[in-house]
């Protein structure tokens, strides 16, 4: 649904931003006109050990390289720590809150170099070096940071995972990218749940082809753990111990700075690679221009650290610009409602960015909550990880920015490394719902199902015609799987796998993925993954897995299985229990219907869209049903979903 209403951008907002109406068209001007010479000048807003020469030497065609500033060397703690010593060293670069509102830790920009110079001491005491990569595996904690940071400082390469995966989960990714070391603790806390970090980890780190040579376990909660002698070491004892001075090893811009795993339409998680030069101006450029950075700003994400969202903005993004970074390890309901809002106002939040699928949480909260609380340190908002809601967009906009906050929607994908697509809030007006304009330099297109530009209004496949400094340069271990996702529906450009529609504004309205990947409540999921770990379980002859609208989650998964034996008891909960166990419990699906066969053409493709008309009851228009083997079984179809409901 779209909302015809347009937000002007405030002229009180627009006369204190950095970037406003005219110097966007400018900078739009240069970096379509001289490209090369404004990401030079943009490469000039962090620190070079080597000042590059060259900006893109990157090639969508033939086998696919993407490269920029490839002469120059840096590093991206150093960019992020040790440049502000001296202008900033007192500045709280880090505030920290627990899920008590009496657990806060501020840490200035000093205190957190030290503590990262700490980490990466204990690394290279382990004989941790550039390139070896480093699993971190922590909740919402400073220590979640400072590793990240620690691995950057000595040149290893961080994978960070998300600690509600499951131990199979864990060690696809551990052995993927051959992790030497890996940091956890003994337990997240999640409300008055503890999940069992370590335990979990402990299961993935004895399973086949996993590389870990040290396992370092933070203590959170203090819970006893049991420690495997020669394997793992509290980390805690190591931090103390450990010299609080650690020069930086200065790193190629192309060198890997981290790997992160996200989910596709096919196969196991892929590993985006994203390397140190380019990622570190998009993450500096894009958080200043789109959060309109400025000095003094309180800058809060809400996203986990494990996420591309808590990499570029609640570490490398705001902390290369010298913002006050937020990081919370809490829930937005507990102990009650309205505790985001309290966390806003303790630390006078300027700038909050956030998912729809929280929004629309908090919105059934009520706005009697949200209303009993000032939040006038807030100057912008933001969303991210999946279509807004007009509704959901006029709430935060009304309710969260008293009418006084811009709102940028901003749509970017692990692969992008930042933000692609978003108003620039001094000088793009808003519409709910648009992810609005590309960002300077940035060359969005859309192309039909065929691989041919649609010119003006329109509707597409959204696409990326030239490279831009925050791509992901390939798939760890596997640049054919690179090449072949993302450059060959129409070669020569970079393919998101999401829909959008173009306005006569130019405006582009994201219409969510058009492959077999789901967003639940913002987490990727491939819907392969979802069936592969079912088919593991030998009860199920095969599976197929689709999304379906969720009203809180954004999408749900739904699973329709065939049984070797549909008349054995607890079958359902069996495939739930597999995918909880093959990728974790956030992937748990809403419903399993079990069902004598699914729908498939004649050459044997699932026919997934008839599966998702029926799972969300829209009988009407199921289409030519013809071009099935077996059209009766979309009648055993319809009467399992009518049974089960
Ligand atoms: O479908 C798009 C959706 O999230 C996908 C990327 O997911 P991930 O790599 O996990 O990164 C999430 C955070 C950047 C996209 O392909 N998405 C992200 N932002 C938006 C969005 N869909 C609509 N509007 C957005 N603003």
């Amino acid at each position: 649904m779209i909302h015809a209403e347009t937000f002007p951008v405030p002229p009180s907002f627009a006369a204190q931003a950095a970037v406003d109406a005219p110097r966007l068209r400018q900078m739009t001007d240069a970096a379509s006109q001289h490209p090369d010479q404004f990401w030079l000048d943009q490469a000039g807003r962090i620190d070079w050990a080597v000042r590059p020469t060259t900006a893109s030497s990157s090639t969508f065609g033939g086998d696919v390289a993407i490269r920029w500033f490839a002469d120059g060397t840096l590093n991206a703690s150093a960019n992020c720590l040790d440049r502000h010593l001296v202008t900033r060293g007192d500045q709280v670069a880090l505030i920290w809150q627990g899920q008590d509102q009496g657990q806060v830790e501020r840490l200035t920009y000093r205190a957190l170099h030290q503590r990262v110079c700490r980490m990466a001491n204990v690394l290279r005491g382990l004989g941790v070096g550039r390139g070896d990569r480093v699993a971190i595996h922590l909740p919402m904690v400073i220590e979640g940071v400072v590793a990240m940071l620690a691995c950057a400082r000595i040149g290893a390469v961080h994978v960070v995972l998300f600690g509600g995966f499951s131990a199979e989960g864990l060690a696809d990714r551990l052995v993927n990218s051959g992790a030497v070391v890996v940091i956890t603790a003994d337990e997240g806390r999640r409300g008055a749940k503890r999940i069992p970090l370590k335990a979990t980890m402990d299961d993935a780190v004895a399973r086949d082809g996993v590389q870990v040579r040290h396992v370092l376990v933070l203590a959170v909660t203090g819970a006893a753990v049991p420690m495997h002698a020669g394997r793992d070491l509290p980390l805690n004892p190591l931090l103390a111990q450990a010299a609080e001075d650690c020069p930086a090893e200065i790193m190629g811009a192309e060198d890997p700075l981290f790997v992160l795993y996200t989910s596709g339409s096919t196969g196991k998680p892929k590993g985006m690679v994203h390397t140190t030069g380019g990622y570190m101006v998009w993450a500096s450029y894009t958080h200043e221009l789109v959060f309109d950075h400025r000095a003094g700003d309180v800058f809060w994400c809400t996203a986990d650290i494990s996420w591309i969202t808590g990499h570029t903005y609640v570490v490398y993004g705001p902390l290369a610009n010298g913002s006050t970074v937020v990081l919370f390890e809490g829930l937005p309901s507990h102990p009650a409602p309205g505790r985001w809002w309290e966390v806003i106002d303790t630390h006078k939040v300027t700038t909050f960015y956030t998912a729809p699928t929280a929004i629309r949480a908090l919105m059934r909260d009520g706005d009697d909550v949200v209303d009993r609380y000032a939040l006038d340190s807030l100057r912008l908002l933001g969303s991210v990880g999946e279509p807004i809601s007009a509704d959901a967009w006029l709430w935060f906009h009304e309710k969260v920015g008293r009418g006084r906050c811009p709102v940028v929607d901003t749509w970017w994908q692990t692969e992008t490394g930042g933000i692609l697509i978003a108003p620039v809030p001094g000088a793009v007006p808003q519409k709910p719902g648009a992810a609005t304009l590309p960002l300077p330099g940035v060359a969005c297109v859309l192309l039909t199902d065929k691989g041919a530009v649609i010119e003006g209004e329109g509707e597409g496949c959204l696409c990326v015609a030239r490279s831009w400094p925050g791509q992901a340069r390939t798939i760890w271990a596997d640049h054919a799987r690179f090449r072949q996702t993302y450059f060959t529906f129409s070669p020569g450009y970079y393919f998101s796998g999401d829909g959008a529609r173009r306005d006569a504004d130019g405006y582009y309205w994201i219409t969510g993925r058009i492959d077999d990947v789901i967003n639940v409540s913002g987490h990727r999921i491939g819907t392969a993954e979802i069936e592969d770990v079912v088919a593991t379980d030998h009860r199920f002859v095969e599976c197929a897995a689709v999304g379906i609208p969720h009203d809180l989650k954004g999408q749900g998964l739904v699973v329709f299985a065939v049984a070797r034996d549909m008349a054995e008891p607890g079958l359902a909960e069996a495939a739930a229990l597999a995918v909880t166990r093959g990728v974790g419990r956030y992937a748990v699906p809403e419903r399993v219907y079990l069902v004598p066969d699914l729908p498939k053409t004649r050459s044997g493709k699932i026919v997934r869209r008839l599966l998702r008309k029926i799972a969300c009851h829209e009988l009407d228009g199921l289409g030519d049903l013809s071009t099935l083997a077996d059209p009766t079984i979309v009648d055993r179809l319809i009467a399992e979903v009518a049974r089960v409901a």
